[in-house]
């Protein structure tokens, strides 16, 4: 199971990030011995060197890359720097990205293709808005979310992604956020396995991590333990606090062990 935490711009100080970093690996210790639980931090860039040690409890990635490899991109962040700096993982096409910074599904793309040439796992999200969904939308946008991020991505290379399903209605942010029913993600996750296996073939649908962001917390995620289709949680404010993190990580794998 995936717990991808995505700190966005947060904290604000880089001995903040170290005691939540170290919070949550002092955590992790105790409730991941048997390493059920694989765990990805996505700090802010500018903290990411000083907080990544290579270990097996905590895997570390970027939020954002620019859409080129090098060049005059004032304020950018190179896939090559966040390679260099210990990132192994970044997440692409963020619905916050989209929304502040204007990106589309071809800039996405070309993000996802960047992270492949470089050996970095494109985390990409996909999801509707509320616009969207009260139109009846999802699986319609959903769909080509999936179709132009993924066009030129070989099947040999697919296999590196993971898919983050993030309804940008759930996401805590938004006004009036609330987490997607069990019953809407695992319709989302029947959509987008459905897609994967339009676009190649059964064992990419099965096999790629599929994971849920939005509003998760230690008080809700048992509601997505039933979902076979969903392989873990991008998790945004709750993974500010190594408690409330941990707790998620600690139930939503202990509910595992006792459905198998
Ligand atoms: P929240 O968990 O704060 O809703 O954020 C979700 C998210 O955007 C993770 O990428």
């Amino acid at each position: 199971m995936l717990f991808i935490a995505n700190w966005k711009m947060n904290p604000t100080s880089l001995k903040q990030a170290q005691k939540l970093n170290k919070n949550i690996k002092d955590k992790l210790k105790k409730i991941n011995k048997e390493k059920k639980a694989k765990v990805i931090i996505c700090p802010p860039t500018i903290f990411l060197s000083k907080l990544f040690q290579k270990n097996k409890l905590i895997q570390y990635g970027v939020q954002n890359i620019c859409f080129e490899e090098r060049g005059a991109y004032t304020g950018e962040i190179s896939v090559l720097m966040a390679k260099d700096q210990g990132a192994n993982y970044s997440i692409i096409g963020h619905s916050e990205r989209k929304q502040i910074a204007g990106e589309d599904n071809y800039t996405i793309s070309q993000k996802v293709n960047l992270c492949l040439a470089n050996n970095i796992k494109p985390i990409l999200c996909v999801g509707e808005n509320l616009q969207e969904k009260n139109h009846a939308k999802t699986g319609l946008v959903i769909r080509e979310q999936l179709q132009i991020a993924l066009k030129n991505v070989k099947i040999n290379d697919i296999e590196k992604i993971i898919i983050a399903y993030e309804p940008v209605w759930a996401i805590s942010s938004q006004d009036n956020a609330r987490p997607g029913t069990p019953d809407s993600i695992l319709g989302a996750s029947i959509i987008i396995r459905k897609e994967l296996l339009n676009l190649y073939n059964h064992d990419v649908a099965t096999n790629i991590p599929v994971i849920y962001g939005g509003s998760v917390s230690k008080d809700n995620v048992l509601d997505y333990s039933g979902n076979s289709n969903l392989n873990g949680f991008l998790i945004g404010s709750a993974s500010l606090n190594a408690f409330d993190f941990s707790q998620i990580i600690e139930k939503y794998i202990q509910s595992a062990q006792k459905q198998t």
